[in-house]
């Protein structure tokens, strides 16, 4: 069984201040649910997350970190800073900094290989521009960014990386992949894995959808088989969305 995760991605919201209050909120309404929560929040915001969040039901993270170990690389933040405030997750390879900030497969594998060295669960985000689905090539597109994102990264388990396929004509669109649409996608993904590793770790390895997930369309997309919850941008940003959302969770 693979617990639901609601994921919200906070990109360039928000200040140290106000994610402080934010997460006590969080944490005086939190709502029954069967699903996972985590905020991915800036990084000056991780030790308020960290004050906050210990030992809660509510987990944390980073949304990238430097593929460098140490060392005179100015701007960058390492893996054992981000261990240290005690983050659970990162995201790595999300369409803004590839778009943004060109960053390739590999330079987001060896990101992986960062993460996965101190125990920190990279959320993996791939998926295709619109012109790629239009022309029929999202499928071929999103896998082969995986097999370069993963390429010579081990992982011996299931519940130590976290994909989100993110369409990238559906994040911060409001226009949504369908859920059969996304559904098919994460199909596809999972059969990628059992053919990478095996079907133990295909069948336990969690896919999250993200792209204009609301509370209005959530509950249709975490109902599918093998969508195993969210990536969600805008809608987290408010504490009644992010929990109409962990409501969502089947
Ligand atoms: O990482 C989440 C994201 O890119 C989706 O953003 O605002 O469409 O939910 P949004």
């Amino acid at each position: 069984m693979r617990k639901t995760l609601v994921a919200g991605n906070w990109k360039m919201y928000k200040t140290p201040s106000e994610a402080r209050a934010w997460f006590k909120e969080l944490l005086e309404r939190y709502p029954t649910t069967p699903a996972e929560a985590a905020l991915m929040v800036s990084f000056p915001s991780l030790p308020a997350a960290q004050e906050t969040l210990s030992d809660t039901v509510v987990a944390y993270g980073a949304q990238d970190v430097s593929a460098h170990v140490e060392g005179a690389y100015t701007g960058e933040v390492s893996v054992r800073m981000l261990a240290d405030v005690g983050c659970k997750y990162t995201v790595i390879g999300h369409s803004e900094r590839r778009s943004y900030h060109r960053e390739s497969d590999a330079l987001v594998a060896e990101k992986a290989r960062r993460l996965l060295e101190h125990g920190i669960i990279p959320i993996l985000c791939v998926g295709e521009p619109l012109e790629v689905r239009e022309a029929g090539g999202a499928v071929e597109y999103t896998l082969s960014q995986l097999e370069g994102s993963l390429e010579g990264v081990e992982i011996e388990e299931h519940d130590q990386l976290v994909i989100a396929y993110e369409p990238v004509w559906a994040i911060g669109t409001g226009r949504t992949a369908t859920p059969e649409d996304a559904e098919a996608m994460h199909r596809e993904i999972r059969a990628w894995f059992a053919r990478r590793f095996d079907l133990a770790f295909a069948n336990g390895v969690r896919i999250l959808y993200g792209g204009s997930v609301k509370p209005d369309n959530a509950a249709a997309l975490f109902a599918q088989p093998n969508i195993d919850g969210g990536l969600v941008g805008g809608a987290s940003l408010q504490v009644e969305s992010f929990i109409a959302l962990l409501q969502a969770a089947p």
